[in-house]
């Protein structure tokens, strides 16, 4: 364990971080530095704007950057940029978009783009003494932010309000100042938290000078100031709607499809067992554009769960309901997104996943993020009621078991042929490869 600590590692070159963690972990194996160096970029510049993204970068980790065509939202047709590693995910997406194209398409709207941060506070006075303080302090933390929002202020955004909660009966000694924002294309992660700092030692200082807290010696103290990534109040909807006529398949008349549809989102709406991997099949198609738009897709899987947490039990994301002979499927999702700032004009691939979306605003990319999801959960219910998701999980999945097998390309596109008709499984692909090389 000794020869594998280290201090001072950030300050080594990246070489020096390789040939440390060659020795300390990987056996001096050249076959390893080979991996970490296979997957450097020639262009120097390039390679180094990646390695500034984080400390102690040693190389590249590719994901697939993909695209799914034929998503009609509002009148208006994207081709949505994902990055996802699962084989049948842009699949998926490609298929419900094209379902939907010819059925009037996808229908979104932001329905509010209020986020929030949180001073958190012990206090263990008197309520009305810091209740009158903070209403002497107010004007002043505000008037103490006002060149850190000049430049949002001038756009239509900055901060909202600021609330003193009393949260004592939960935690004692625990009060808040609940501070909502406007952040407008910005995620805003860093202008909240500059904002909520600098709110809190604006407060903290006057409460040093206030003559109710110096008489009876109990001052508010800052515990810490951070955003919230709960974000109840950056809303977006989205939905699609047909005649059960016009959902009539192939296999499966619209009436039937439509019955089996409802009842499985009721389950998820029912079972929390159900409705975690129901949410994690939107969240396929919700994160895949989130990261090809690079935002933080930590922060909105944490917001979306909390969201789908908020009347005390987990439940569905995703809604359906017939109204007469119309099937209607649709979404409720918070999202805190931003097309600015961040690695949004930092990162090429991010830049041209904005070009490739016609370059929205934030209250765009919610919506289109918003149907991204939508169409994941209507494809895998879609099979999971009908066919099962393996048939087309596994057609997907091909590639990769093919991949593992080493198999030429000439074997490859034999493979692809014969189980075009058969069933895919590891095995069966392992029998195929193995009868053909025979
Ligand atoms: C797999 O990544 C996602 C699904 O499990 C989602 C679902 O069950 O609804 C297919």
């Amino acid at each position: 364990m000794g020869s594998k600590r280290i201090s001072g590692f950030s300050k080594k070159t990246k070489a020096e971080k390789i040939d440390w963690l060659l020795e300390h972990y990987l056996d001096n194996d050249p076959a390893s530095k080979q991996i970490l160096k296979q997957y450097w970029n020639d262009d120097d510049n390039l390679q180094r704007l990646h390695d500034d993204f984080i400390e102690n970068t040693l190389t590249n980790y590719y994901l697939p950057f993909g695209i799914a065509p034929n998503f009609l939202i509002n009148g208006e047709i994207f081709t949505i940029p994902m990055v996802i590693e699962e084989s049948s995910v842009v699949a998926a997406a490609s298929n419900a978009a094209k379902f939907w194209l010819d059925r009037g398409g996808f229908k979104a709207e932001v329905v509010s783009t209020i986020k929030s941060g949180q001073v958190h506070l012990n206090y263990f006075g008197n309520e009305q003494d810091i209740k009158e303080f903070f209403a002497i302090a107010k004007p002043i933390m505000i008037e103490g932010i006002a060149d850190i929002q000049k430049n949002m202020k001038r756009r239509g955004g900055g901060l909202l309000d600021i609330r003193l909660i009393n949260k004592s009966e939960a935690l004692e000694g625990y009060y808040e100042l609940d501070c909502t924002f406007e952040t407008l294309d910005a995620m805003g992660a860093n202008f909240i938290n500059s904002c909520l700092e600098s709110l809190a030692r604006t407060f903290e200082n006057a409460a040093q000078n206030h003559s109710v807290f110096i008489e009876h010696n109990s001052f508010p103290e800052i515990v810490m100031s951070i955003l919230s990534n709960y974000v109840p109040g950056c809303l977006v909807k989205a939905e699609v709607s047909c005649s059960l006529e016009m959902l009539d398949q192939p296999d499966i008349e619209g009436k039937e499809f439509a019955d089996k549809f409802i009842r499985a989102v009721q389950i998820a709406e029912n079972e929390t067992k159900r409705a975690v991997t129901h949410n994690k099949g939107i969240m396929n198609g919700v994160d895949a554009v989130v990261v090809a738009t690079g935002n933080d897709f930590r922060a909105v899987e944490a917001g979306v769960h909390a969201y789908a947490s908020r009347d005390g039990r987990y439940s569905s994301l995703t809604h359906a309901k017939l109204e007469g002979d119309q099937f209607k499927f649709w979404i409720e999702i918070p999202l805190a997104l931003g097309t600015v700032g961040g690695l949004t004009s930092l990162h090429p691939l991010v830049k041209l996943a904005f070009q490739i979306l016609q370059r929205p605003n934030a209250e765009s990319l919610m919506k289109i993020v918003a149907v991204a999801g939508l169409a994941q959960n209507f494809a895998a219910l879609r099979s999971l009621v009908t066919t099962g998701i393996q048939k087309g999980h596994m057609k997907m999945h091909l590639m990769n078991i093919l991949n593992q097998l080493d198999v030429s390309a000439e074997e490859k596109s034999r493979a692809v042929e014969h189980f075009k008709n058969h069933t895919v499984s590891h095995s069966a692909v392992v029998s195929f490869v193995e009868e053909h090389r025979r």
